[in-house]
């Protein structure tokens, strides 16, 4: 096993999942200003580490994803990374530089970033960073996402996920297909397996080592304005086909996005995925707004009282935890 494998594992295994609080300052203001607190630095510093210190981040989180901003910053005059450490937990760093207009194509985006990326990852490595993440987006309508777009992006992650094997750390490959839109799940399947594949055919052509990746898809749902909805287990059935159809048996992880899914919808497929995994593939999640929804809500009206946060952030993590192993149900998430 090398060691890229171990550190994969390391954060994936026993139902352990990843928070992703790597928001940008732009995402973060707006997840704050909706819920009117003001996005100063040391705002969006508490209510971080308020969810770091939180006990489930011993037993269920393997990994945190950071932002720039607070993989530099201290509290109690320890390093953020240092305290996620102190946790048991892995500091990772988002890493691309954000999603941008596609040249050639009309409203499409490529994610940019990959300049100066081996010298920033040495500097990552050093503040205490294990793992990386770069999300890709992707659109779905009659014409989207183009070749182009799926083309560039899966270059740029593949291009992206070998140059953090090379600073020892795993690469998180995250190409998103975003529920925006009409669309159905049967198209949401089939952008979605085209995606990945392409992503895996340019990691092969990069020489990234499957074993050392976590891929970050999203689930295989209709699109948000969609008249059609389905049942989770058509969710579940869908997802794991196409995953099961596009990922290369060795990549050993998967942990999705939330996507914009309600908390609870977010935990209850993430159950029924793992009900219907065929795969040897681990199935977890690495969420943001679908770990954090709730705790920021109860933060934004009472900051002084940490342990009330924490309880609803703990109680979250452990949901999606049990969740990861097919071991969550509607009676035990309302004990
Ligand atoms: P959501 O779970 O809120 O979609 O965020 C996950 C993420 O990291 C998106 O890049």
């Amino acid at each position: 096993m090398t060691e890229l494998n171990n550190l994969a594992l390391q954060i994936l295994s026993d139902g352990k999942g990843i928070l992703a609080a790597d928001e940008s300052t732009g995402t973060m203001t707006k997840r704050l200003e909706s819920v009117g607190v003001k996005s100063s630095s040391q705002n969006r510093l508490t209510f971080r580490e308020t969810l770091f210190t939180a006990d489930s981040m011993s037993s269920c989180i393997g990994g945190v994803i950071l932002y720039d901003e607070t993989i530099n910053q201290s509290a109690n005059n320890k390093k953020i990374p240092e305290i996620i450490s102190q946790q048991g937990s892995l500091p990772g760093i988002k890493v691309d530089s954000g999603a941008k207009i596609l040249a050639g194509s009309k409203d499409e985006k490529i994610t940019e970033g990959l300049d100066g990326l081996r010298e920033r990852l040495r500097i990552y490595n050093d503040l205490g960073a294990r793992f990386t993440k770069w999300r890709g987006v992707f659109t779905i309508s009659k014409a989207y996402p183009s070749r182009l777009a799926v083309q560039s992006n899966a270059h740029a992650l593949a291009r992206y996920a070998a140059l953090v094997q090379e600073a020892n750390m795993v690469p998180i490959v995250e190409p998103e297909v975003l529920m925006d839109g009409a669309h159905s799940a049967k198209d949401c399947y089939e952008k979605t397996s085209e995606v990945i594949k392409e992503c895996f055919d340019e990691l092969i052509l990069n020489r990234v080592d499957l074993t050392g990746i976590i891929l970050k898809p999203n689930m295989v749902l209709p699109g948000s304005d969609a008249k059609e909805k389905i049942l989770g287990e058509e969710v579940a059935k869908l997802t794991v086909d196409c995953l099961k159809k596009s990922v290369p048996k060795e990549v050993p992880g998967i942990a999705f996005l939330s996507g914009g899914q309600s908390e609870i919808e977010a935990t209850e497929n993430l159950n029924l995925i793992n009900k219907y995994n065929t795969t040897n593939f681990i199935m977890t999640y690495s969420y943001g707004r679908a770990l954090q929804q709730s705790a920021l809500k109860y933060w934004s009206k009472n900051p002084k009282d940490v342990n009330g946060t924490q309880k609803i952030f703990n109680h979250r993590a452990k949901m999606n935890t049990l969740a990861a192993q097919g071991k969550w149900s509607k009676e035990i998430e309302k004990e």
